[in-house]
């Protein structure tokens, strides 16, 4: 019996060297940890539970008949992250580069179809050189197999990827349809073909990380939603993120206790906004005065900078704040700006997140770029997710809130349920002297500058909307949290549903 017990024990300390002492090394010797040490930061302490540690692939050609390292080049199962179940895999590039086979693809596709029959989010750890060459199409298939699974669970459970080393070729697009993608600074880069294949298409000579690395894909490309230092730092940060999320769409958030009165008043928000209203001010000091403990889980910083998007608690309840930013571009909707947030709405909408919206824009961006960009389908995609969503909807205009921009910022049309404004706020078709200006061509610059003051006088502030119920009250801005706070009180019970359809089509 005791020699059954070591057996087994034997088997599990080769398994867990996966590709050997010297690869282990080289891994350290990137900065990079192992698929096991990672999976012993994310995870609480002693809680992983692995599944298929002793699956070996079935490829015989090319000698691979000789190398069958057991688990395959993936780590798999299940553990908790502050006692809330979650599945993860990692990949284990000591094992012929983390690459992908059949085997290693059915591991994956394993968990993923636990964590969505017993609801629980599903956490990638990507370290990978692609497809198993040796494998051929049976790695090719292998990777839809995880396509199709990462598809099905979009909208059932979250899911979050890591990318913590190569991302080449097919590996990019399960990441890519995952709800959150994370990546490690000068360790990591994702793209479809690498820098070779680039040279000889297009003759471009581009470094990996300049194509694909971290700076590329949260501040130009958008494809990740934040990078960090170190394989530590973002590990811990996933953990963070986790805390936020409900397990799955059928339950709520998770409540965390709160040490903030929710009825604090904040008397600098009354000074926030500036005399004239052409100057900027930081809109996330708005949002960390509101949110519990100051604390604001950013999603995008570094992309379209003229629209913030992340979470912060409210009473403990996790809620998703869109808000423009007066500092990057006045605040205006564009392109970028309008794909950040719809697809942050469309998130919080899919797993009954509540929507916090702070609204100062002045309008969308003018531009032949935007236009030919086809602002006008990006527009409608923030436009189409603030209409469909059916989760609590809270908005406060502290300012501008002009035009088409006006109406797409989870006004009252779009089923805000409770849209409150400040008395600093602007509501109007458009800006006070663009409007005089087409409305009394051809005065003189006295004139128009008289008449702008008229047209402000009539138009810039919140009553003329609050007098038609568009705006339900004018509130003190210090007593924001307050009112926000019983806002989604009120709304706990809030249950709407949108007329039945196979699915919608959102202008994608
Ligand atoms: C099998 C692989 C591999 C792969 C790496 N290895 N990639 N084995 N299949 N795809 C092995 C290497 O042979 C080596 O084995 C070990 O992993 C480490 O690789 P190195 O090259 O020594 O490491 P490094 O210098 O860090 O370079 C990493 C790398 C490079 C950039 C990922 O290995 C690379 O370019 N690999 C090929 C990438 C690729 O073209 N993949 C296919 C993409 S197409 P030893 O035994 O020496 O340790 C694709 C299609 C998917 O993925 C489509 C889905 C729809």
């Amino acid at each position: 019996m005791k020699d059954i017990l070591q057996e087994l024990q034997n088997r599990r300390d080769v398994a867990h060297m996966g590709g050997g002492q010297r690869r282990i090394d080289a891994q350290h010797g990137k900065g990079k940890l192992t698929a096991r040490e990672r999976i012993s930061l994310l995870l609480d302490e002693g809680s992983f539970e692995e599944f298929d540690t002793f699956v070996a692939h079935r490829c015989t050609d090319f000698g691979m008949q000789d190398q069958r390292p057991p688990g395959d080049g993936v780590v798999t199962g299940w553990g908790t992250i502050n006692g809330r179940m979650v599945y993860v895999f990692s990949q284990d590039f000591t094992v012929f580069g983390g690459s992908l086979s059949e085997t290693h693809a059915q591991k994956i596709c394993k968990i993923m179809d636990m964590a969505m029959q017993n609801g629980a989010p599903v956490i990638g750890l990507n370290d990978s050189g692609g497809a198993r060459i040796q494998e051929g199409v049976a790695s090719l298939a292998g990777y839809a197999e995880v396509f199709q699974r990462n598809i099905m669970a979009s909208g059932v459970v979250p899911q979050i990827s890591v990318i913590m080393g190569p991302c080449a070729g097919g590996a990019v697009y399960s990441p890519a349809m995952t709800d959150f993608i994370f990546m490690v600074k000068d360790s990591s880069y994702m793209f479809v073909t690498g820098p070779d294949v680039v040279k000889t298409v297009t003759n471009e000579v581009v470094t990996a990380e300049e194509l694909g690395g971290a700076s590329t894909h949260t501040k130009k490309s958008s494809v990740a939603d934040a990078a960090f230092e170190n394989d530590v730092e973002a590990l811990a940060e996933v953990r963070r993120l986790v805390d936020l999320l409900p397990l799955n769409n059928r339950s709520k958030p998770p409540v965390r206790p709160f040490f903030d009165d929710p009825g604090r008043i904040e008397e600098s928000l009354d000074t926030l906004i500036p005399d004239n209203a052409n100057t900027p001010y930081d809109m996330k000091e708005l949002i960390t005065k509101l949110a519990d403990e100051g604390d604001f889980y950013e999603i995008q910083e570094d992309f379209a900078k003229n629209i913030l998007t992340g979470f912060i608690r409210l009473e403990g309840s996790t809620v998703g704040v869109v808000a423009n930013q007066p500092m990057v571009l006045a605040g205006c909707l564009d392109i970028d700006s309008s794909r950040k947030a719809a697809r942050f709405v469309r998130f919080c909408d899919a797993f009954e997140i509540p929507i916090l919206t702070l609204v100062d824009v002045p309008g969308f961006l003018p531009g032949t770029s935007q236009e030919y960009g086809g602002v006008i389908k990006h527009g409608a995609k923030l436009l189409f997710a603030y209409g469909e969503a059916t989760v609590p909807k809270v908005t406060v205009i502290t300012r501008k809130a002009y035009g088409g921009a006006y109406d797409v910022m989870a006004s009252k049309h779009l089923r805000g349920d409770f849209n409150y404004a400040w008395p600093t706020a602007e509501i109007a078709v458009m800006g006070a002297k663009g409007a005089t200006e087409i409305i009394h061509r051809g005065k003189s610059a006295d004139e128009i500058a008289e008449l702008t003051t008229e047209y402000e006088d009539r138009f810039a502030n919140p009553f003329v909307a609050a007098e038609k119920g568009f705006i339900d009250e004018v509130i003190m801005p210090q007593s924001t949290r307050k009112r926000v706070c019983r806002a989604f009180a009120s709304l706990r019970g809030k249950s709407v549903q949108n007329p039945w359809k196979k699915h919608d089509n959102i202008p994608l």
